[in-house]
């Protein structure tokens, strides 16, 4: 099939790349010339496990294309996918200028009947805006469907060619069929394409999304409270996901959930339900928690130097908001770093992929280290904010030799409690057991 993809963020290029995987043609668009060009020779923008092997092969076979010219790309596209930007505006609702921008630029091009895709992840009643740009603009006949993705970044790749089920929001007998045929090679183990109206396939995104955050931030309270019951959050989060109805995953206490969707989207379904008069309560309280819990951390710090921190240096593992990627959009590590530093510390940081990100953002505001045991360099203690697979067996000999104290905050519970007494640590975690 003929494939335009409007948008080469990181959804928009993860989905381009599989979409042509399968064997169809794609055209990646996007307004930015200098990612265009460089990804037209050759280089992936972004760091993402196993995308560079596809995006390669693809565009070395030549089914994957990249592209500024708009009319060029959607000519021959029988599906136009829009993976374009939904910030939340000022007022906390998602900011709909790029999609309805596009649709608009779409809408004067087109000459025959296309499915326009929305991949983003939009309010509910977007896809009637849309489809109202495309109504004034053209007489072309137009199928706008909802298709909201859920790509975990780090595993986006693998989410994409093997999701858990394939959600489409259309009425059109015609776009179902062609949106079946393009899926079905995505689904063949069995996995359900939910078809639905449009409405519902758009609440679908929010809701499953802010049922997650939900989930961690239920399980940081737990983890909090475990610290002051004397119990711990290891057990009781066993003792609770082999339920099936609670499950195993997404049970992890840690120091706030993070990324570029779970606080965006649970800020705009609250937004959402408030326009509707509906008061959203639980949401509400997941974002308040979600906001204590960044600077937990920090916190114990400060109570275990009385407050005083100032002078003190830290080392700090991690900075991406989650292992394997190199996001650090609302990574709970730049808030951590915000506070040591008002307080008067100074930092050095280490992390595998995130370092150049945090460089353009807060540039000298810490130093960056080449490794991850050149971080310790007279470090009064260390703090853990990602859990990279680096940071989970380290060589503890390096530590204590490197380290002023063997002092060690971990925000991820990446160390088991025995091994930390019997190295003689003081390591403080979440929801367990202090050690000292
Ligand atoms: C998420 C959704 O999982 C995906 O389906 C959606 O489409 C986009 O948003 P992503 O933002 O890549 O994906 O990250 P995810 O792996 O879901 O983690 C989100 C945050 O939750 C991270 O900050 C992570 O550290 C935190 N988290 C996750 C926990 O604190 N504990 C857990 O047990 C799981």
């Amino acid at each position: 099939m003929k494939i335009a993809v409007v948008g080469t963020g990181y959804v928009g290029l993860v989905t381009g790349t599989c979409l042509a995987e399968t064997g169809n043609n794609v055209i990646c668009v996007d307004i930015n010339e200098a990612k265009v060009k460089k990804m037209q020779e050759g280089q992936v923008p972004i760091y993402e496990p196993g995308l560079d092997l596809l995006f390669h092969r693809n565009i070395e076979q030549g089914r994957l294309h990249f592209t500024t010219n708009l009319a060029e790309a959607i000519e021959e596209a029988q599906i136009i996918f829009m993976a374009l930007p939904t910030p939340p505006g000022g007022d906390g609702a998602a900011d709909l200028s790029y999609i309805l921008g596009a649709a608009k630029d779409i809408s004067k091009i087109i000459k025959e009947y296309k499915i326009i895709v929305n991949k983003s992840t939009v309010p509910v009643g977007t896809a009637d805006k849309v489809r109202a740009v495309f109504t004034e603009n053209t007489a072309i006949e137009v199928d706008v469907v909802s298709n909201p993705e859920f790509l975990r970044e780090g595993v986006a790749v693998e989410d994409f060619m093997k999701p858990d089920r394939v959600v489409l929001g259309t009425k059109s007998e015609r776009a179902k069929k062609l949106m079946t045929e393009l899926y079905g090679p995505y689904v063949r183990q069995g996995n359900p394409i939910l078809f639905m109206d449009e409405r519902s396939s758009e609440l679908t995104k929010y809701a499953a999304n802010s049922f997650l955050a939900t989930k961690i931030t239920f399980m940081n309270e737990v983890a909090n409270l475990c610290e002051l019951v004397g119990a711990d959050v290891d057990a009781v989060r066993r003792g609770i996901g082999s339920d099936d109805r609670i499950g195993k995953r997404f049970l992890f206490p840690g120091i706030g959930y993070g990324g570029s969707c779970f606080p965006k989207d649970v800020q705009a379904l609250v937004k959402a339900a408030d326009e509707n008069t509906y008061d959203f309560q639980i949401l509400k309280s997941v974002m308040e928690v979600n906001e204590r819990q960044k600077t937990i951390l920090v916190d114990k710090v400060l109570k275990y130097y009385k407050n005083d921190i100032a002078g003190k240096h830290f080392a700090l593992w991690g900075l991406a908001f989650k292992p394997e990627t190199d996001d650090i959009r609302e990574a709970p590590a730049l808030y951590i770093i915000d506070a040591l530093v008002k307080a008067g510390a100074t930092v050095t940081v280490f992390d595998p992929e995130g370092m150049p990100n945090v460089k353009g953002v807060i540039g000298d505001k810490v130093k960056y280290a080449e490794n991850q045991y050149d971080a310790l360099e007279n470090a009064d203690a260390l703090l853990i904010a990602t859990e990279w697979s680096v940071f989970r067996n380290p060589d503890f000999d390096k530590i204590e030799s490197t380290l002023k104290n063997k002092v060690i905050f971990d925000g991820r519970n990446l160390y088991d409690l025995d091994k930390m007494i019997d190295l003689g640590y003081y390591y403080n975690s979440i929801g367990r057991k202090l050690v000292d």
